[in-house]
């Protein structure tokens, strides 16, 4: 392979907790700020990432070029993709769908095992907080994995949509107690975050920039970009 590329997922186990948003926001950022050539696999076959880049492409016109890349492709196709295609690309994001069991969501959990890096949304409420933790221990298992074959599997969480104070803090702490390393910066429920454009990244703006800033140069530290 010409290039290896740094393989990351956004990922836990539950639906609606930013999963493909942050995908989207990092992997812009990163294309825009830090000049990355970067992939998005979509591996949801609800396919929203995909759609939601046909819909923004075919409304930019000829005339503009995404930042990124973004492919649909099926969980049990994607090792060999980043085999055959890695070596194009800076970075690769994995854009895993929601998993209803995780003993038996099988495919979704062997994507995590083609990362380097995961970077785990955790939204502060008590259930959320009760599959994060059953999430993390499938993380602990790919890392140990990786470890024995001699690879490093980094990971860390961070809280999304924070919101109510308390339940943010609880959250924390709890996600911090089961041994999970957590980010100083969290995203705030903003509505800057729910359309992230393909095209520009959220801090080409003053607010976004305000707003992302801290949290992606936390990211770019943390997973050394
Ligand atoms: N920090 C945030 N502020 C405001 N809206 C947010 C934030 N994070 C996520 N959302 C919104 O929450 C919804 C769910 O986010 P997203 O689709 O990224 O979740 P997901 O974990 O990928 O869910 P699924 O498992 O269904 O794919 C989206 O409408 C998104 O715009
Ligand atoms: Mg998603």
């Amino acid at each position: 392979m010409a290039n290896q590329p740094r393989i990351i997922s956004v990922a836990n186990r539950k639906g609606g907790v930013g999963k493909s948003i942050v995908s989207i926001i990092l992997a812009v950022a990163l294309a825009r700020h830090k000049k990355k050539k970067v992939l998005i696999l979509d591996c949801d076959s609800q396919g929203s990432i995909t759609e939601m880049y046909n819909n923004e492409v075919e409304m930019m016109g000829a005339d503009y070029q995404p930042a990124i890349e973004v492919e649909e492709i099926t969980a049990r196709k994607v090792q060999s993709f980043i085999k055959r295609f890695g070596g194009d690309y800076d970075v690769i994001f994995i854009d895993i769908p929601r998993m209803t069991d995780s003993k038996k969501d099988n495919a979704t959990v062997m994507l995590l095992y083609n990362c380097d890096s995961i970077l785990m949304p955790v939204v502060g409420n008590e259930v959320d907080v009760l599959s994060s933790v059953d999430f993390l221990r499938i993380v602990e298992e790919a890392a140990e994995f990786k470890q024995e074959i001699g690879e490093e599997l980094h990971y860390y969480g961070f809280i999304n949509r924070r919101n109510q104070r308390k339940n943010n803090e609880l959250a924390e702490e709890a996600m911090k107690e089961q041994g999970l390393k957590m980010f100083k910066n969290s995203l705030s429920d903003l509505k800057i975050y729910t359309l992230p454009s393909f095209f520009t990244s959220i801090m080409e703006t003053a607010e976004g920039q305000r707003r992302l800033e801290d949290f992606f140069y936390e990211f770019c530290r943390k997973y050394k970009f």
